[in-house]
């Protein structure tokens, strides 16, 4: 039987971008988000209202990957606020929650890093740079192909990725998720120059994680999975339990 590393409960949790607001509860640094439910009506004024008066912002979806379904908006300029307001009652409408958030400009300036941790410990990290061009229209534009290369990150960064990964042990419910460290963790930043990053995403599902870019890093990778081999099996582990998840 094909066996789940990160466990299922790890996969469950991290499936959902709402992580984001549990992180921010417990006052990690992330990204501020503005949350719309879609158990609840929305009227075009009420979505109106709740994006930012000034200044660019996202719409994305809660559940996604690639930059799917993710659109980039000017405040003040009436043509992009329809298309926002469009934007978010499409994944409303389709039962998606939704998330706003400001642009953050030092994405465009900075970037964004992506830390890999294996078994809790650093390994290596790449660079990418921005992504959103412009409105999500609806059109069916794939996956946004990523501009990586290799990144030394600051004590600072590494420290603050560690923070939260020591948090998310805490917080996702589960017994073994307290004895073991993660397989793998990703946590990707906004880079803010002297400023303390702020996490974008948390990658604990997605197998993204740039071993090619890395010299080594393969290897740590193979020998962080020996180790978890030797732990066994439980439950969270079985790849059957997805069927019910
Ligand atoms: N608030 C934001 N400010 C600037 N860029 C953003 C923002 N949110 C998302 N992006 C851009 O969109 C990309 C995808 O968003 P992300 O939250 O990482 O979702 P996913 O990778 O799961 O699609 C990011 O890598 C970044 O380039
Ligand atoms: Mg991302």
């Amino acid at each position: 039987m094909p066996q789940l590393r990160n466990p299922l409960n790890v996969i469950r949790w991290n499936s959902d971008k709402h992580y984001i607001d549990a992180l921010a509860q417990i006052g990690m640094p992330v990204v501020d988000t503005r949350w719309l439910e879609p158990d609840v009506e929305w009227s075009k004024r009420d979505l109106h209202n709740r994006f930012p008066a000034r200044e660019d912002f996202v719409v994305k979806p809660a559940v996604s990957a690639g930059s799917a379904d993710t659109g980039r908006y000017t405040a003040t300029d009436a043509d992009s606020r329809r298309l926002a307001i469009n934007h978010a009652k499409r994944l409303l409408d389709a039962g998606r929650s939704v998330m706003v958030q400001r642009y953050m400009p030092e994405i465009d300036t900075f970037g964004e890093s992506a830390l890999v941790f294996l078994h809790g410990e650093y390994s290596h990290a790449i660079h990418k740079a921005a992504m959103l061009v412009g409105e999500d229209t609806g059109e069916d534009t794939g996956y946004t192909r990523e501009a990586m290369e290799p990144w030394q990150p600051s004590e600072l960064e590494i420290k603050a990725a560690q923070d939260i990964i020591t948090q998310v042990r805490r917080l996702v419910p589960g017994r073994s998720m307290k004895s073991r460290p993660l397989l793998y963790a990703r946590v990707d930043f906004v880079v803010r120059g002297d400023k303390p990053p702020l996490l974008m995403e948390l990658e604990l599902v997605e197998p993204s994680l740039y071993a090619s870019l890395a010299p080594g890093a393969l290897d740590r990778l193979a020998s962080a999975i020996l180790r978890e081999v030797a732990y066994g099996n439980d439950a969270n582990n079985d790849v059957s339990a997805l069927a019910h998840a």
